[in-house]
């Protein structure tokens, strides 16, 4: 078994899914944003930036986790991506720490199911395939290691986004361990 067959690709609102956790994109503030961040934050409704602002911020590549409150989501995992700057600033590996710091907390929080939106690749600019392509050999990598997680959605906000996952999925099947580094 290599994973993929835990992965799922769907396209829609994130705060509409009903899964252990979604992951918020989210900025170093913790505090709040636009983007996926803020459908989130107005859905969850304001006790979740109560619980935000307890958190003390979070580092570029980590995450923090927090109650759902109105979504119908349990929990949500906020995580910070970084900012695309060219490529020569870390951002792959940073990128790829987000999806790992997510999957671990999940995994510590015994949840079986977790939503993530294409991290950074909105208003951080990061390019939508490599993007995705972190995306899926990070979390394949840690699904081999951890059988806990039973699925993990990539929900697509746009046909770029969708696109993007396709070409992966492509050119991972049926071999991922041929391509992921
Ligand atoms: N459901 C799923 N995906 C969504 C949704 C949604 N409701 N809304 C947007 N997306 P972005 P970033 C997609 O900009 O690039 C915030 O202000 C969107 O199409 O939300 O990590 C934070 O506070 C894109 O594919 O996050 C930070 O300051 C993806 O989510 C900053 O933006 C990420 O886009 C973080 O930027």
């Amino acid at each position: 078994m290599n994973g993929l067959d835990r992965l799922k690709f769907i396209s829609g609102d994130i705060t509409k899914l009903e899964v252990d956790a979604i992951v918020n994109a989210a900025n170093n503030s913790l505090l709040g944003g636009g983007g996926v961040d803020g459908a989130i934050h107005r859905a969850a409704g304001p006790q979740l930036l109560e619980e935000c602002k307890k958190l003390g911020g979070c580092a570029t590549g980590d995450a923090k986790i927090t109650k759902g409150y109105r979504l119908p989501a349990k929990f949500v995992i906020h995580t910070v991506g970084p900012i695309w700057q060219g490529g020569r600033h870390n951002e792959a590996a940073l990128l790829a720490s987000c999806y790992r710091r997510c999957l671990q907390l999940a995994v510590g929080h015994g949840l079986k199911t977790i939503a993530f939106p294409a991290i950074s690749t909105g208003a951080y600019g990061f390019p939508k395939e490599e993007a995705a392509y972190i995306a899926v050999c990070e979390t394949l990598k840690f699904l081999q290691k951890e059988s806990s997680i039973t699925c993990v959605y990539f929900v697509c906000f746009n046909n770029e986004t969708k696109r993007a996952y396709e070409e992966v999925l492509s050119a991972l099947n049926p071999a991922p361990n041929l391509i992921c580094p």
